[in-house]
């Protein structure tokens, strides 16, 4: 822009306007230089530890990176029923200085000894709870490496510091709430068949009271290993062996090999636009993306932003079953099967499934090319971190279900997920979450499994959003109404707090939360040829961080379906 400038006056003015203009242009970037840089940093998670580590770590020199690796460690100890040093997940990356967004992708694989048919019987039926409870449900967790990789290549602060809070939480324990206990209820009996995770878990081997202290030694000798030694001190070394000895004397798979190759990725994002924002979003192994690229396009075709509230819910839950469709039968680890994306992503595809949406008339799942019920929850986790220099991250982190696979390797203190519940086990048999899976999405030795969670930046010329949310395979549809809102202009506590309903190609009925659907909409909806299911208790637990560029206020909110927390400073 100023050597444009330069040379347009050069040609007409001579040298004096020249230097004039250069001045102008000098203090007009600085002037929207300023304007770029947010007036206050701000950090939203689903736990008030861990909120407050981030903010700490802002607040002591370091970057939204460093306190990226400080909120995923510290959700790691004081919510282990979501995330932690036994799962993975996906860290969103907006790094200011050269503008470059960056997904690591920090999901377990499949352990090298893995193989497709590995949770079904000699009769080929899948065996229930297999790939859901216990070490054979683990995969090969990734966050470890991810915080190394993250620390290192974007933040300033040694994993020392940024590890300190999470280390300090599990030496002195957190309180147990009742959410924990609703959730260590749902998860007792295989939390009580690993001796390790019931010392850790329970309280004289059920459910701990309210209040109860849960300190976690074990963890915290584990991050210190990490702490002191990096991606060694968990992926070979004591940590390691004690991580193999543990998981394979019950039952499981892994080998020390399983742990020394497993490496994350740095992915570019998808990115697409809708309604004038920009919307950066996970790409696979993440379905997130896709879909969310796939429906919003899909939207965008039809008479979305005119329609009365009603034909509304018809055009998301229309457009959203096309997409989980394909979601079914295309996508999986990119580095092992060749995913269709440039048509799935194309303006072409989504005409063609806009033009197959009836006005007044739902699409029964069936009549879709042919390639089954979900609890709802909110384990998993979601931060959104945004730092004065403008640099954000959403991260979406997980042990799959809640407390993951119950295992907990002796001496550890690491809880496992149970992550490779997401493959496909069999195809067309659904998984925890009602998903059904092809060819693309089967277990395969180190392949990763298909995720839905969906770390996402919405970012528009006012305003940019951090945002996402656990809940199984209604992430991206919560993702997707959140990005709805953002471009509605809906504040921080509106996009967290609205009313959500989902659909998910299979089973073929629209779940809905109390307030989403009125009682009015419901009859006519039904009326078009849709099966309603509301959801008790709601589900979700999004967390959001919202820039308003035009008046540079920074605000913050956390779901309050969940216990979490949000700060801006
Ligand atoms: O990666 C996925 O899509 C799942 N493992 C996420 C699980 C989840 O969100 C659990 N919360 N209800």
């Amino acid at each position: 822009m100023a050597a444009q400038a330069l040379n347009s006056c050069e040609t007409t003015n001579g040298l004096d306007m020249r230097y004039l203009s250069l001045l102008i242009t000098l203090a007009l970037s600085s002037t929207i230089a300023h304007a770029q840089t947010p007036s206050a940093m701000a950090v939203a998670s689903a736990h008030s530890t861990a909120t407050a580590a981030g903010i700490n770590i802002l607040e002591h020199g370091g970057n939204a990176f460093d306190a990226a690796v400080a909120v995923s460690a510290t959700l790691a100890v004081v919510e282990p029923y979501s995330s932690g040093m036994g799962g993975g997940g996906f860290w969103l990356l907006h790094r200011e200085l050269d503008k470059r967004d960056i997904m690591i992708d920090g999901r377990e694989r499949a352990p090298l000894k893995a193989h497709r048919t590995m949770y079904q019987d000699t009769k080929g039926e899948v065996i229930e709870g297999l790939s859901v409870d216990g070490p054979l449900a683990a995969g090969i967790p990734g966050e470890a490496a991810a915080l190394v990789h993250i620390a290192a290549q974007y933040g300033r602060l040694p994993l020392k510091v940024t590890l300190a809070p999470a280390i300090r939480a599990a030496h002195e324990g957190f309180a147990v709430t009742e959410h924990y206990r609703q959730v260590a209820k749902f998860r007792l009996e295989v939390l009580r068949k690993s001796p390790a995770a019931a010392a850790i878990f329970l309280y004289r081997n059920d459910v701990p009271p309210v209040g109860y202290i849960i300190k976690q030694p074990d963890l915290a000798h584990t991050l210190e290993q990490f702490a002191l030694k990096g991606r060694t001190g968990f992926y070979s070394g004591e940590v390691a062996k004690k991580l193999i000895a543990g998981i394979n004397a019950a039952g499981g798979i892994w080998s020390e090999k399983d742990l020394q190759t497993y490496q994350i990725k740095e992915r570019t994002p998808t990115r697409f636009s809708y309604a004038g924002y920009t919307i950066t979003s996970a790409s696979p192994p993440s379905s997130g993306g896709v879909v969310l690229t796939e429906s919003l396009n899909t939207l965008s075709q039809l008479p979305y932003t005119q329609a009365d509230s009603l034909h509304r819910i018809h055009y998301v839950v229309e457009s959203i079953r096309r997409a989980y469709r394909d979601r079914a039968e295309y996508l999986g680890d990119p580095d092992f099967v060749a995913i269709p994306l440039k048509h799935l992503t194309s303006m072409a595809y989504a005409k063609e499934l806009a033009q197959s949406i009836e006005p007044d008339k739902a699409t029964p799942s069936e009549f879709l090319n042919a390639v089954a019920p979900a609890p709802s929850g909110n384990h998993t986790t979601h931060f959104s971190i945004l730092d004065k220099e403008g640099n954000r991250v959403a991260a979406t982190l997980s042990v799959n279900y809640p407390f993951g696979s119950g295992f907990v390797p002796p001496g550890t203190g690491v809880l496992l997920n149970d992550e490779m519940d997401d493959f496909s086990a069999k195809p067309d048999v659904p998984n925890v979450y009602g998903l059904v899976g092809a060819e693309a999405n089967a277990i395969d030795p180190g392949k990763r499994m298909l995720s839905s969670m969906s770390p996402t930046f919405v970012e528009g010329p006012q305003r940019v959003a951090i945002l996402g949310t656990p809940g199984g395979s209604r992430i991206i549809t919560m993702v997707l109404q959140g990005i709805l809102a953002v471009t509605e202009n809906q504040n921080a506590e509106t996009i967290v707090s609205q009313p959500r309903y989902h659909h998910q190609y299979l089973p073929d009925t629209i779940q809905y939360e109390a307030g989403a659907i009125s009682d009015d909409q419901g009859t006519q909806l039904e009326a078009m040829g849709y099966n309603l299911r509301l959801i008790e208790g709601g589900y979700g637990n999004m967390q959001v961080v919202l820039w308003d560029k035009a008046n540079n206020n920074v605000s913050a909110a956390s779901d309050p379906r969940g216990i979490g927390t949000s700060r801006v400073k």
